[in-house]
């Protein structure tokens, strides 16, 4: 029998695959079902009037009264937007690294000729407000690009405090890629002063991926008028325009944003003091597993998203959780690789969900070390998170 028949078998005869990624996340059924519709054409009144509902959905999602624009692309094609909307080249950009997506932030700067000058932060940290503001004086930065989550290593930045320090600066603009915050942690657009804040569709959106949202606040469109970065298909201008009127500047990715409308109406049906407070109870759970059975996190500052634990043979026990029990949990990137397990807190995860992925990591650590892991421990820790996520 070939791998992929055996995988199979093994899922039929246990349980559904269950994606406990920090994104993509597992799809609710009212998505599914929205997914697979007959298509309606992009300038139909349907569509219309679904886009101008969502339009306005978005703006509490993002606590702002700014136009949310809908891009169709993934997360980083709304980073990339962000800086070519409103930088010119050779402009300065203050870049906090602190995993995978901090770099990221260095990479587009770099291939859209613009100068980032680059906070390295130890990964699992998060950066320190007097490290930002040694390089604040400097009069030719125009903007700071942070990460709220950073993924890589689920640790959450002091965004309330960046934004806080940046009022004094008011020639620099803040821009946040909130792709895993956005739903899982306090991000205030306006009330905090965030210039940029980016999200993405397959992380607390509860869709696949394939939707990017970027809102900017008026500080942002000035800085837009004079931004002379090349733009086509990324003119959020244009875009805004267009979205105005319910309509995407090109061909709308109809399913996508159909099933938007739906995420969005559960969404706020649970409110996003909910889902938040979901969000961290999972976090509280899954720390609780990890400290009783002697497991360190990665991060001195956790985030809410996610955690990442370090163990012993990650890429193996990942593997057998992913063939032998059908739970997709995601492993290390970079230099984390083989060296932490991430989980994600994210999307409509049951608590008899969490407590199955959990129940699965512990049988796989009673299997790679069994003079430090017991089933009897196991069993202790699982009746410590019970005890905060009753099964149901
Ligand atoms: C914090 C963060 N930024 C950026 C990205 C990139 O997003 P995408 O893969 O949707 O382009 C991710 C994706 O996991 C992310 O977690």
């Amino acid at each position: 029998m070939n791998s992929f028949n055996s995988y199979n078998k093994r899922l039929k005869k246990n349980q559904s695959p269950l994606l406990l990624s920090p994104g993509p996340v597992i799809l609710a059924t009212p998505i599914k079902k929205s997914l697979s519709q007959d298509m309606w054409h992009h300038r139909s009144f349907l569509f219309k009037k679904a886009l101008r509902k969502i339009s306005s959905d978005l703006k509490i999602l993002f606590q702002t009264k700014q136009d949310v624009l809908i891009l169709a692309c993934t997360g980083t094609g709304a980073m990339e937007a962000s800086l070519s909307n409103i930088l010119s080249p050779k402009e300065e950009v203050l870049c906090v690294s602190a995993g995978k997506f901090g770099e990221r932030w260095k990479e587009i700067a770099l291939a859209f000729n613009l100068k980032p000058i680059v906070i390295e932060v130890p990964w699992g940290q998060a950066v320190s407000i007097k490290e930002i503001e040694k390089h604040l004086n400097n009069k030719n930065i125009k903007a700071l690009l942070i990460t709220a989550c950073e993924t890589s290593t689920a640790t959450e930045q002091p965004i309330k405090e960046v934004a806080k320090l940046l009022k004094n600066y008011p020639d620099i603009l803040l821009v946040v890629d909130a792709i895993t915050g956005l739903g899982a942690m306090e991000l205030k657009m306006d009330k905090w002063g965030i210039d940029v804040m980016i999200a993405g569709s397959q992380k607390t959106f509860w869709l696949p991926a394939g939707l990017a949202f970027i809102c900017l606040s008026q500080k942002a469109w000035k800085k837009n008028l004079s931004s002379k970065l090349p733009k086509y298909y990324f003119d959020l201008n244009k875009e805004r325009q267009a979205q105005q009127k319910g309509e995407t500047a090109f061909s709308s990715s109809v399913s996508l944003i159909r099933a938007l409308s739906v995420s969005l109406k559960l969404l706020k049906k649970k409110g996003l003091k909910n889902l938040i407070i979901r969000t961290e109870t999972l976090k509280k759970a899954c720390h609780i597993f990890c400290k009783f059975l002697g497991l360190e996190l990665f991060s001195s500052k956790p985030a809410n998203s996610l955690t990442a634990l370090k163990v012993f043979s990650a890429d193996s026990i990942k593997k057998n959780l992913e063939r032998k029990h059908g739970i997709f949990i995601a492993g290390g990137q970079g230099q984390l690789k083989n060296k932490i397990l991430r989980i994600g807190h994210l999307g409509p995860l049951t608590n008899k969900d969490f407590i199955r992925a959990l129940k699965a990591l512990g049988f796989e650590l009673v299997k790679q070390k069994p003079d430090l892991f017991t089933k009897t421990k196991i069993k202790m820790a699982l009746k410590k998170v019970e005890d905060i996520l009753k099964p149901s």
